[in-house]
């Protein structure tokens, strides 16, 4: 899906990034601690942050040089936590406003009768991928009345509903109770697997992510430090040292 080739990203002199390769498919953890540059990695990713060397390919072709919007188009979407406006507004609202715009049949629309098809079927759609997340009870609820872990859905859902092909969240289950937590993952499993969407995650909480990783890469001082199937890197010594010892 996404490969990174050799980034290395630098901030006055420190090396945020350093020479990162990687493979995200399936569902790719990344593993690391504060500072490590996990989220600067994200930012290159999608477009934020410029390599100062290396290439980002989507599907072998090169998108090193397009924009966020041009990446989010093809299907590349990162979670942001819901903003304090959009907390206002309706689970439902928040999710069909993240509907892409309706694009060519925007034409379209202007002919009588168009429009209104359009709006019915997001409508649909929005509903469907409720219903999934179990959000679909809360859907006139204004969402500052959600609890931490179904804004954390409905940050899924909102991806959901731009047809993305790959989600990055960064930290997706941060501050979210053990039961809710496992079964946000169990739905990224289940999105994976109906979906075929790939996702990239930055996941501080080991214990639960672990069992739901296909791959794991760990990062530290900028570098991959260690890789492998989850069985396996739970074992690597170095991503043992950068936890537990010095
Ligand atoms: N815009 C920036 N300007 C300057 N330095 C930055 C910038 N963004 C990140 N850094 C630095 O780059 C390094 C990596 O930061 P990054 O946010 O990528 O770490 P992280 O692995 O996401 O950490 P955390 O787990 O705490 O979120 C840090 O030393 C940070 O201070
Ligand atoms: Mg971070």
């Amino acid at each position: 899906m996404i490969k990174v080739l050799n980034v290395t990203k630098k901030f006055e002199g420190l090396i945020a990034v350093d020479n990162v390769t990687m493979k995200i498919k399936d569902i790719t953890l990344l593993v690391g601690p504060n500072g490590s540059g996990k989220s600067t990695l994200v930012n290159i990713i999608t477009g934020l942050y410029k390599p100062d060397s290396g290439k980002i390919l989507f599907f072998d072709k090169d998108i090193t040089n397009l924009k966020p919007h041009e990446r989010y188009k093809l299907g590349i979407v990162r979670t942001f936590q819901i903003p304090q406006p959009l907390k206002r507004m309706t689970v439902l609202e928040n999710v069909l406003i993240s509907s892409p715009h309706p694009g060519e049949s925007f034409l379209k629309s202007m002919i009588k009768g168009a429009w209104r098809k359009y709006e019915e079927e997001i409508i649909e759609k929005a509903f469907k991928i409720l219903k999934f997340l179990n959000l679909e009870d809360l859907w006139e609820y204004e969402a500052y009345k959600l609890s931490g872990g179904q804004l954390k859905l409905l940050e899924l859902a909102r991806a959901l509903m731009c047809d993305a092909k790959v989600i990055l969240l960064d930290e997706p289950i941060s501050g979210v109770a053990p039961k809710l937590a496992k079964d946000i993952f169990e739905k990224i499993k289940e999105i994976k697997n109906k979906l075929g969407i790939s996702f990239l995650i930055i996941e501080h909480r080991l214990d639960i992510a672990m069992n739901y990783a296909d791959y794991v890469y760990a990062m530290f001082n900028g570098k991959i430090i260690a890789k492998g199937k989850p069985e396996e890197i739970i074992e690597d010594k170095n991503l043992i040292e950068i936890y537990i010892g010095e």
